[in-house]
């Protein structure tokens, strides 16, 4: 009979022991709390043998406890009713002195008063374990029992791993919460400092009008005309950025359109017919390397403005696509008159402007290469960029 008894209290425990572990594996994985306490209190219940169950969360610093998951409570109890802390309530003490409590009859009680909610439910015997990890206690785990009963140490030492578990899975999420809610807070930080930078290059932009407008040399003029282009096509990296991951990232195509269609529409006056011929597909870069495809495109396309069509009408083409794997190629064209055969040679040319120079230079700051492939026999001017990503 001993055996048979022995036998029947190993099974019960082997059982207990693997609810925990299949609990304690969940816990690790899951982010929502609510049902991970729900599910303790259930198999805290169960394990003990008993049918009410409740975890209490501590709340208006630690003023009152909430009823925030349980079962075998009317309906009401769960996520709406809130009782003392302190010595007004069993899991209020178990609080108070930090180690677990338990009460065979709730009748004779001196240490704690006892709530309605387990009067009203019949409950004559509690235990009560802090749920409590690294940081400030969570709360209670309490089981509740209609009948009288005497939880042993090893009762106290189960309903504790399960508290344990919960604490270690709160923390978890705690700590998850609290990070992103820094990172949250970093993007928004980085946002406001772009944000900074684009308005500063905007007021940059109206001085540089302003003093074209006062300028009466028209070269000079045409050099502010130069500058204020340049800035724009920065200002507008800085207004399609965004920020992904915690890098500074920006889809290339909706950027290059918008700085495309800004610059053939300035360039168009009165009767002008140059057209904008756009290919762009999907691709995303960081920042600096769309800076710098920004403002050789806008060299680019400026001289084409500028330099190809003396009848003022022609298209100008871009064209963006990934090639390999971590490769985008770039090209760049228009059907005007072309560039000079010495030019496409490589030879010096007369002093001009920076825009060929930028190019180059800027090809080579991200490590890419250029290629001009169109003379003036076979009309206009094309470039064929190719650069990593
Ligand atoms: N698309 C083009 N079509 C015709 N000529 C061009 C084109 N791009 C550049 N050029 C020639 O190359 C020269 C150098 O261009 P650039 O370095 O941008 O200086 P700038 O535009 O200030 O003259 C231009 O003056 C022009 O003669
Ligand atoms: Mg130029």
């Amino acid at each position: 009979m001993a055996d048979h008894a022995r036998k029947i209290n190993r099974d019960r425990l082997l059982e207990q022991m693997t609810a925990i572990a299949r609990f304690g594996g969940h816990a690790l994985r899951t982010d929502d709390l609510q049902a991970l306490l729900q599910e303790a209190s259930a198999l805290a219940a169960k394990g003990l043998g008993v049918t009410r169950a409740m975890i209490l969360e501590i709340e208006f610093e630690g003023q009152s406890l909430l009823v925030r998951a349980g079962i075998g409570w009317h309906p009401g109890v769960i996520g709406k009713l809130s009782i003392g802390a302190g010595s007004r309530s069993p899991a209020g003490h178990a609080l108070q002195t930090g180690k677990p409590v338990a009460s065979e009859d709730l009748d004779a009680e001196a240490r704690f008063a006892v709530p309605e909610v387990l009067r009203e439910h019949g409950v004559k015997s509690v235990a009560n374990v802090v749920i409590k990890g690294g940081g400030r206690p969570f709360g209670v785990l309490e089981i509740d029992s209609d009948e009288r009963r005497r939880f042993t140490r090893e009762d106290i030492g189960f309903l504790q791993s399960y508290a344990n578990l919960l604490a270690a899975a709160i923390d978890r999420l705690r700590t998850s919460r609290e990070l992103a809610a820094a990172r949250d807070e970093a993007a928004l930080l980085l946002r406001e400092l772009q944000h900074r930078v684009k308005n500063n290059l905007q007021t940059i932009t109206s001085i540089v009008r302003i003093q074209k407008t006062l300028s009466r040399n028209p070269e000079a003029q045409r050099s502010f005309e130069t500058l204020m282009n340049r800035l724009t096509a920065l200002s507008l990296v800085h207004k399609q950025l965004y920020i992904h991951n915690g890098a500074r990232r920006i889809a290339l195509n909706g950027y290059l359109e918008e700085l495309c269609s800004n610059l053939i529409t300035a360039g168009n006056l009165g009767a002008d017919d140059i057209k904008l011929d756009l290919r762009l597909e999907r691709v995303v870069v960081p920042v600096d390397i769309a800076s710098s495809l920004g403002l050789i495109v806008n060299e680019f396309v400026t001289n084409s403005m500028q330099h190809a069509f003396p009848d003022r009408h022609g298209t100008v083409m871009v064209a963006l696509a990934p090639v390999d794997p971590g490769k985008v190629r770039l090209v760049l064209a228009d059907n005007g008159v072309g560039r000079s055969q010495a030019e496409t040679a490589g030879e010096p040319v007369a002093p001009s402007g920076l825009g060929l120079q930028l190019i180059k230079s800027l090809t080579g700051q991200i490590g890419g290469t250029i290629e001009w492939t169109r003379s003036v026999e076979d009309r206009g001017t094309e470039a064929i960029l190719t650069f990593p990503v």
